[in-house]
């Protein structure tokens, strides 16, 4: 890209104005803006008063100053300038001297040939422009090199301020996302815990059977969503319940009339389609549909049979088939109901989970009988209730509501919905917990 060139100044300075006259002729087609001067010193007037001058030619043979002495002088005022001596064929150390001191570029002797002289300066001014132009360019890419390092440095500033509006989005959006989490928790734990309320008589029955169940799907070696599928179905598993009269609820099935029989089997279809409208729960809608199916294929409500059945819906029919029968049992409430379990295993249950289940149910049946001795029962204010405390007692609301079940042990969730409930519908007394001797 090249920048339309300024039009470039001579100054001749000789004290024959006829040879002034001569060169401005000679040069009157020429792209070039010629300024004259008499004498040195008026030359140099002309330097100091006007800027950018590209080529001087001057005369050698001046009174007062002569040629290589302006020369010499006018390098300080136009140090770029080309510098052309008019001298005698005799006046050899003149010209040295100009070249010398006055940085001549090339000397021309009198008389001149036209034809010469123009060549001569046209090469000058050809010359100057060259040498204009690369300093403009190198002036051109050393600002440019300025631009791009000040650019540089902003782009890392600006990296730098966007990294950190990222990390700073990805943790509040970490934030929501935990925040979601939980809400979706509590919502979890308060459909369980209507569940519960519904069917009275089977206290934490839901937590149970999930803490069964999930204790023996990760020794069944399942995890991450799968692990947490089989969680919220157990927690959920009787969600279809609700609205069943508690009449039929508490009967034993092989007690009941047809009607009573057909409303009772139809749990499982309500409450898989009672979350059905929940995307993500879809997968656990299956599970608890097929909850109450056994393994030799007489279950409800497809009949399917064996390994057709959901594997999580095996482990939690299990699970609601050891905590059912743990509520007749008292001691060894573990061993008991694995014994009661294994009458049914083929038929109701999958023999293969016999082991795990083995391993897990003597963790959720720990613990009163055994540890009995070594606590004891205090009531404990809101204030100084903790994660980890086994409750002692049921906990109802102010107005008769069952809260939490005694024999559950406190977590965060917990701990935060008996402050809720203790401020929006506060009972009389404080909470009953276990500890240590
Ligand atoms: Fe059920
Ligand atoms: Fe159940």
């Amino acid at each position: 890209m090249t920048e339309s060139c300024p039009t470039i100044k001579v100054l001749a300075v000789d004290d024959e104005e006829n040879i002034l006259r001569a060169l401005q002729r000679l040069l009157m087609e020429e792209e070039l803006e010629l300024h004259t001067a008499t004498s040195g010193e008026a030359g140099l007037a002309v330097l100091r008063e006007l800027a950018g001058f590209g080529l001087i030619i001057s005369d050698q043979r001046m009174p007062g100053m002569n040629g290589s002495e302006f020369l010499g002088r006018s390098r300080e005022l136009a140090p770029d300038a080309l510098r052309i001596l008019l001298t005698g064929y005799s006046d050899v150390s003149a010209t040295i001297d100009a070249i010398n001191r006055g940085g001549a570029y090339r000397y021309i002797t009198k008389p001149w040939n036209d034809e010469e002289l123009v060549q001569t300066i046209r090469d000058a001014v050809r010359q100057y422009s060259l040498i204009a132009e690369n300093q403009r360019l190198n002036e051109v890419v050393r600002q440019q090199n300025e631009e791009l390092k000040e650019w540089n440095q902003n782009l890392k500033g600006r990296v730098l301020e966007q990294t950190t509006a990222i990390r700073q989005k990805n943790e509040e959006l970490h934030g929501v996302l935990q925040k979601v989490k939980e809400n979706y928790n509590a919502i979890i734990g308060a459909f369980s815990g209507l569940v519960e309320l519904q069917s009275g008589s089977r206290r934490q029955h839901s937590r149970n059977v999930a803490e069964l169940s999930v204790n023996a799907a990760r020794e069944l070696g399942i995890k991450g969503d799968d692990l947490e599928t089989i969680r919220i179905a157990a927690l959920l598993h009787d969600i279809g319940e609700i609205g069943i009269p508690e009449r039929i609820l508490i009967m034993p099935p092989d007690t009941m009339n047809a009607e009573e029989l057909r409303e009772y089997q139809q749990h499982t279809i309500r409450g898989q389609m009672a979350i059905d409208a929940i995307e993500d729960l879809r997968p656990v809608g299956l599970l608890i549909r097929h909850h109450h199916e056994n393994f030799d294929g007489h279950g409800f409500p497809d009949h399917l049979s064996g390994e057709t059945i959901p594997l999580g819906s095996r482990i939690i029919a299990f699970a609601d088939h050891i905590d059912k029968a743990s509520e007749a049992c008292s001691g060894d409430i573990a061993g008991q109901a694995l014994a009661r379990a294994g009458f049914v295993l083929g038929s109701h249950l999958d023999p293969s989970l016999n082991g795990v289940f083995r391993k897990v149910t003597k963790y959720t049946y720990f613990s009163m009988k055994d540890e009995k001795t070594e606590m004891m029962e205090v009531e404990v204010g809101l204030k100084d209730l903790q994660e980890g405390m086994l409750l002692s007692r049921d906990i109802y609301s102010g107005s008769g509501i069952l809260l939490l079940s005694k024999g559950c042990v406190l977590d965060k969730i917990k701990l935060t919905a008996i402050k809720r409930n203790y401020q929006l519908d506060a009972p009389s007394h404080d909470v009953f917990v276990m500890v240590k001797r």
